[in-house]
């Protein structure tokens, strides 16, 4: 079998400066919601230096700079500039809002004794290059907190859209990797406790998104850059059959139930 697509730093940083103003808009008071289950493990209170990785547009760098003491240093960063731009809008002069590369921090070593990271590992071309940074940057006995996408069984906002690709018979690329790729929490406990830390909890935690109908669900998910770009070439009546199909079973699954959202994969660890 060949090696999935995995995106380099380059096209990722393009995906997301696209996709910034609607995950500003429409995502990050959802993504938010985990990164406070982050945060409340980080003993902010008691830190003197946080750093953010993959920060996005800063809504969890809020949440964090209110409950850092004063005189604590805190640096908030990210690969897309159009995100930091976001990020910088939202802090005070006392944050230091700055592009970097999870994969490759540009901090001495021990400069930090938190590190928070959400919803990125998983993403990055190489999560070990990034754990290996993550361990560099933090002075021993600093925590760490991270969350990446768990399990495919509670995740329906990422298992709805191809579910309804299928029905219509639009084939997806193929090939890529999956965004779940490190969603088995003993694994990746391991691989992180491999990269020099120690008491490494893991845990799966639901994260919802406030859906208020079917139809909004649809709208939301085709004007992700992912899907705009897929269904460019595509005929008008594929792209209104596609939204039909994603607005039903979105529909379904909250008559039944079910919440549209993220089961997400929760880690918290201690640097040796
Ligand atoms: C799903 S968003 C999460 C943003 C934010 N942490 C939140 O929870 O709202 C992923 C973020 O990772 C950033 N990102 C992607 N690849 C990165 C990399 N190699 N280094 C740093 N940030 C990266 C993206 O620009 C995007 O802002």
């Amino acid at each position: 079998m060949s090696e999935p697509n995995i995106p380099s730093a380059d096209e990722l940083r393009a995906h997301w400066d696209q996709f910034a103003p609607l995950f500003e808009e429409r995502m990050e008071s959802t993504t938010v919601l985990l990164a406070r289950e982050l945060i409340a493990q980080l003993h902010l209170g008691e830190a003197s230096a946080l750093l953010e990785v993959g920060a996005g547009a800063g809504a969890a760098a809020r949440v964090a700079a209110a409950l850092l003491p004063a005189g604590a240093r805190h640096v908030v960063t990210d690969l897309s500039p159009e995100m930091v731009r976001r990020a910088r809008a939202k802090l005070s002069e006392g944050a230091e809002v700055r592009e970097a590369d999870a994969c490759a921090l540009d901090f001495p070593d021990a400069s930090f004794d938190r590190f928070l990271c959400n919803l990125n590992l998983m993403l990055v071309p190489d999560a070990d290059a990034a754990l290996r940074e993550a361990a560099r940057v933090l002075k021993p006995g600093g925590l760490a907190a991270w969350s990446v996408w768990g399990r495919p069984e509670g995740s329906l906002m990422f298992t709805i859209p191809p579910l309804a690709a299928e029905e219509v018979g639009l084939d997806l690329p193929a090939g890529k990797r999956s965004n779940f790729h490190l969603g088995d929490r003993e694994v990746l406990r391991a691989r992180i406790a491999d990269h020099g830390f120690e008491q490494v909890l893991t845990w799966y935690s639901p994260m919802i998104r406030p859906v208020l109908s079917g139809t909004e669900f649809a709208e939301v998910t085709l004007s992700t850059p992912r899907w705009e770009e897929t269904l460019a070439d595509q005929p008008g009546e594929l792209r209104a059959s596609l939204s039909s199909a994603l607005e039903r079973l979105a529909e379904e699954a909250l008559g039944a139930g079910r919440p549209i959202g993220l089961e997400a994969l929760v880690v918290i660890a201690r640097r040796r």
